[in-house]
């Protein structure tokens, strides 16, 4: 059991936001750095059937929800549509005549989610707390190195913000149905399943944007093999995506680890307050 818990009258608000960005800031739009641009549009490129997975999973466990938790999933699902609409209209900006590369990972995506579906609701429930965790990395990276203000045009990075926001915010709520799915199970077999989970999807997770990033960047003119040491340098080297929330992803494999164990970023709060402001 874990020993942190989501904290008391944590409220997960619908910010029904429209923020895709206008057509011309898409192209090399991390800073003209094509490889950026690969990873990050690689990961956007997966977010909606990612996060629909998400949802179904979340949505179909909620009856073992008690307290606060049946609004905070009512929050969680809303904030992960409008991640997915928004996204879904990002990546409908991506040129697909030079990059026809973008609609092979949308339909990869869809085939891999679907397998996750055949599996049934309890392996997409493992893949999505393993999958949120990533996400919270990814999104607290965001928020504590402000990793995207100044070289990239502002409504793409406020699109980024928002969405890192809205990560942080529910982190916990795919957790907490876990844990409250699984309350009769041992202590052992709740945390060995979820440890095999994150081993497993951190394999593939990274595998596949890998491979979704090199694709982009075989589009735009390079070699397989330069794509594959870009993406690798960008993943795990400079800046190091992956590489620098190691310590974060480690913290998963504690027995008791709850995700409110992380701290949050100083800037959360100012972000939250730009974000609930614009949503009124
Ligand atoms: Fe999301
Ligand atoms: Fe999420």
């Amino acid at each position: 059991m874990s020993t942190t818990h989501t904290p008391v009258g944590l409220k997960i608000p619908l910010r029904n936001l429209h923020l895709a960005p206008s057509k011309e800031s898409v192209h090399h739009w991390f800073g003209g750095d094509p490889v950026g641009t690969a990873v990050m549009n690689a990961l956007s490129l997966t977010f909606p059937d990612g996060e629909k997975l998400f949802i179904d999973a979340v949505r179909h466990f909620r009856g073992a929800a008690e307290g606060e938790l049946v609004e905070q999933i009512r929050g969680f699902i809303q904030q992960e549509s409008v991640h997915a609409r928004e996204h879904e209209t990002l990546n409908r900006l991506i040129d697909r005549q030079r990059y026809p590369g973008a609609d092979v990972i949308s339909a990869l995506t869809r085939e891999r989610t679907n397998q996750a579906r055949e599996r049934g609701p309890m392996t997409m429930l493992l893949a999505t707390i393993a999958l949120e965790h990533f996400t919270a990395i990814m999104a607290d990276q965001l928020l504590q190195e402000d990793t995207l203000s100044g070289k990239v045009p502002e409504d793409i990075a406020r699109l980024w913000r928002w969405h890192a926001v809205e990560e942080t915010e529910h982190k916990a709520v795919a957790f907490d149905v876990y844990e409250a799915v699984t309350r009769d199970w041992s202590g052992w077999r709740r945390y060995r399943l979820r440890s095999l989970t994150m081993l497993l999807v951190s394999i593939r997770f990274t595998r596949h944007i890998t491979d979704y990033a090199c694709l982009l960047l075989e589009d735009d003119g390079y070699s397989k093999r330069e794509a594959l040491r870009a993406v690798r340098r960008h993943l795990w080297s400079n800046p190091g995506l992956f590489r620098r929330g190691w310590r974060t992803w480690l913290a998963w494999f504690k027995p008791g680890f709850h995700p409110w164990a992380i701290a949050t970023p100083r800037a959360f709060a100012a972000w939250k307050a730009e974000f609930d402001a614009l949503a009124g």
